[in-house]
């Protein structure tokens, strides 16, 4: 359990409470919200203190703009448009906000504020010392809530957490940490992860570190491809890193029966949902062919493993899963994860997409609004903005 202060053992009446929210959400082309679990996530911290008659404001980056030169894409207009339904408020954007004036002096108990996204402001992404003691000035309590970002060591992240009068962690960010905790602390073994995703090398550092703590690492993906490449099987053309075949027969040696490859595969000759699709073993596997999902004797190996765990952790699709041809592998797991006793958690923009299209949210026990924090997580490493946090006890 993270040793430091939270929003909810601290007093806020009266207080200007300036809470770091994770609202970096996806967009379409007109700029719409296409998901907007980031921004429900944030409610219940801006909900709580201005219920307790704190002045709110709320910020977060949105992408990754360029420092001092805002467009109006870079802009959290469509997040406050949805803040405000979702909070039955208006919620007023505020776009040069760093130095407070006008709009701060305004700024009633009760009343919440967005404020631009913060990544346009010069100094976030280096953690500016006097950015941040700028931003600190703003405020008498600075609440971060904001796991999805946790592992970047920003102005609003990690230096506003230095300079503030009084520092804590919101209720998402606690929610995060202990359902993360509970999950890779003391689990309940059989303790099995799914790492699924195109690449190897994005994930290597936390597939050995992660082999070590399992029982049973399943591997997805395009990774999946490189350890049946390891493992002596064939892949056609699919999408694999040969220069790591090295590091995933390393993985494998060194954790005899921990790693299950698969044996079978839905492949089909182009990458397109109306590609036609066929099912192989992976020893036929032909030249020109790509592997899609996984086959139904790998899906049933894998489904007896997810059954019989005590702790999941899943991150990553194993298909192609927004083609329905190559959907079924991925719908499988999901399924399967659903119906397991096991505590589950899952983490990631394409595993939240894949749980939403199978219709299993209510059976995964907890899901994570995090992917690179929950991924720097799941590898054991510190996360420079909990350990922020902490520092302030
Ligand atoms: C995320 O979407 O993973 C977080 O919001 C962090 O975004 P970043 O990778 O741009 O820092």
């Amino acid at each position: 359990m993270p040793a430091f202060r939270r929003l909810s053992d601290t007093d806020v009446r009266g207080q200007r409470v300036f809470i770091r929210a994770d609202l970096n959400v996806p967009q379409d082309d007109a700029g719409r919200v296409t998901d907007d679990t980031r921004i429900r996530a944030s409610i219940p911290a801006i909900r709580d203190a201005l219920d307790r008659g704190a002045a709110v404001m709320v910020t977060s980056h949105l992408g990754r703009p360029t420092e001092g030169a805002f467009k109006p894409a870079d802009s959290l207009e469509p997040v406050a448009q949805r803040m405000a339904g979702l909070l039955g408020r208006t919620v007023p954007l505020v776009r040069d906000w760093v130095d407070g004036g006008a709009w701060l002096a305004a700024l009633r108990p009760g009343q919440v504020v967005l404020l631009e996204n913060c990544r346009v402001n010069k100094g976030e992404k280096k953690d500016d010392e006097s950015l941040a003691r700028r931003m600190a000035a703003l405020c008498d309590v600075y609440v971060n809530d904001a796991f999805g970002t946790a592992h970047r060591a920003e102005a609003t992240t990690h230096g506003l957490a230095r300079f503030a009068k009084v520092a804590c962690a919101g209720p998402l960010m606690a929610a995060e940490l202990d359902a993360l905790g509970r999950a890779l602390a003391h689990p309940k073994r059989p303790l099995v992860a799914i790492v699924a995703g195109s690449k190897v090398s994005t994930k290597l550092s936390i597939l050995e570190s992660l082999v070590r703590k399992v029982d049973t690492l399943i591997v997805g993906g395009g990774i999946a491809n490189t350890f049946v490449l390891a493992a002596g099987g064939r892949i056609g053309r699919s999408l694999a890193e040969p220069d790591l075949i090295g590091a995933a027969r390393s993985i494998l040696d060194s954790n005899p029966g921990k790693v299950p490859v698969p044996v079978d595969a839905v492949v089909a000759k182009a990458f397109a949902a109306d590609a036609p699709a066929r099912l192989t073993a992976i020893e036929d596997i032909e030249e020109d062919d790509m592997i899609l999902d996984i086959g139904p004797t790998s899906v049933a190996v894998l489904k007896t493993v997810i059954a019989k765990a005590g702790t999941i952790v899943w991150n990553g699709p194993v298909g192609v899963f927004e083609f329905d041809a190559f959907a079924a592998g991925t719908r499988a797991i999901a399924e399967a994860i659903g119906a397991s006793p096991a505590f589950s958690i899952a983490g990631g923009g394409d595993t939240i997409a894949a749980i939403h299209k199978f219709g299993v949210e209510s059976k995964i026990g907890y899901i994570s609004t995090a992917g690179g924090a929950f991924l720097e997580f799941l590898e054991g490493r510190t996360l420079p903005a909990v350990a922020a946090l902490e520092a302030r006890g």
